[in-house]
């Protein structure tokens, strides 16, 4: 047991993953890697490293792969030691999750009706107290861990729902939930709205929501009426506004660096920078900088 205030962490990972097809027709977006570590191997250390005791995925029938991922394979692992691979089975020993139905937990959303309909499928699954919300194609390097830190802050004598916030271009808006902020203290900004997806003309401030979120438990039952908003789908954001006035909204402006890895871009910048950071791959990127300069001088 952690103590934690926040206990339960939900992973919607039930999405189509359209923006990285061809890669993402046979294996889950999820699972797709940052150099030989997928993405919801990140977001699973992030919550562990949070002290959340329970994690419930939100998958799909089709993604079974991301369940193989996650949990043990005490099969694999006596194969590779068989072959004196040792350091690997224990590495895959270290990064599953063991535990129980108490500490996991799979539930299936059978239709992608969007981001809140996925964690209104968790509801009969979670723990007593606020939830985290993980979207494990946003990727958050460094700091102490993005939830780590938005535990720390969380107060729902403030704010009973937190947003991770970050800064981005007016013409970005229309890409993301878009806090409108009545006042900031410290690394918390107050909100006294949110809009999914706004025109950028008329988008209320430039402080987009990512993928990390601290929701009062008063979320679920708002969930379960809540009609489809943008692009057809049930959204979070929309029910997130819709309790503002009694349970409070306030983002959060988190140390480390998120990378959009539901995209192309994201995933190379990702790749790039965890590269970058490990000697093992000098030679290649000393390879591959010369040549931007080369072409540019043709
Ligand atoms: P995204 O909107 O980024 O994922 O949702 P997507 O729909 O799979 O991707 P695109 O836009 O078609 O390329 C963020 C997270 O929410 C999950 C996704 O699996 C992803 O982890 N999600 C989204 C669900 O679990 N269910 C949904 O109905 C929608």
């Amino acid at each position: 047991m952690s103590g934690n205030k926040v206990k339960t962490a939900i992973f919607p990972v039930a999405g189509m993953g359209t923006r990285f097809l061809p890669a993402t027709k046979a294996v889950p977006k999820e699972l797709l890697s940052v150099i030989d570590t997928p993405l919801i191997q990140f977001a699973i250390d992030e919550a562990r490293a949070a002290g959340i005791e329970r994690m419930v995925f939100v998958s799909h029938p089709s993604k079974s792969a991301i369940e193989r991922h996650v949990r043990d394979d005490a099969g694999l692992r006596a194969s590779l030691c068989a072959k004196g691979k040792h350091d690997i089975a224990a590495q895959l020993e270290s990064a599953a999750l063991h535990g129980g139905d108490d500490a996991v937990r799979f539930v299936m959303q059978d239709k992608p009706l969007g981001l809140g309909h996925a964690v209104s499928c968790a509801r009969d699954h979670v723990l007593d107290g606020p939830v985290a919300v993980i979207l494990p194609d946003d990727l958050i390097l460094g700091g102490r861990g993005c939830l780590t830190e938005m535990i720390a802050a969380y107060d729902p004598s403030v704010a009973g729902h937190l947003v991770a916030t970050m800064e981005v271009a007016r013409e970005e808006t229309k890409s993301y939930g878009v806090l409108d902020v009545a006042d900031t203290v410290g690394d918390l900004l107050h909100a006294r709205g949110i809009v999914e997806k706004p025109d950028p003309k008329v988008a209320p401030s430039c402080f987009a929501v990512v993928g990390r979120y601290i929701l009062d438990p008063a979320i679920f039952a708002r969930l379960a009426h809540q009609t489809p908003g943008a692009g057809g789908e049930i959204q979070l954001t929309d029910a997130i506004a819709h309790d503002i006035g009694t349970v409070g909204l306030a983002g959060f402006g988190f140390a480390g660096t998120r990378f959009d890895c539901g995209s192309k871009a994201g995933m190379l910048r990702a790749t790039l920078h965890l590269a970058m950071q490990d000697p093992e791959f000098d030679d290649v990127l000393a390879e591959i900088a010369p040549r931007p300069l080369a072409m540019a001088a043709e």
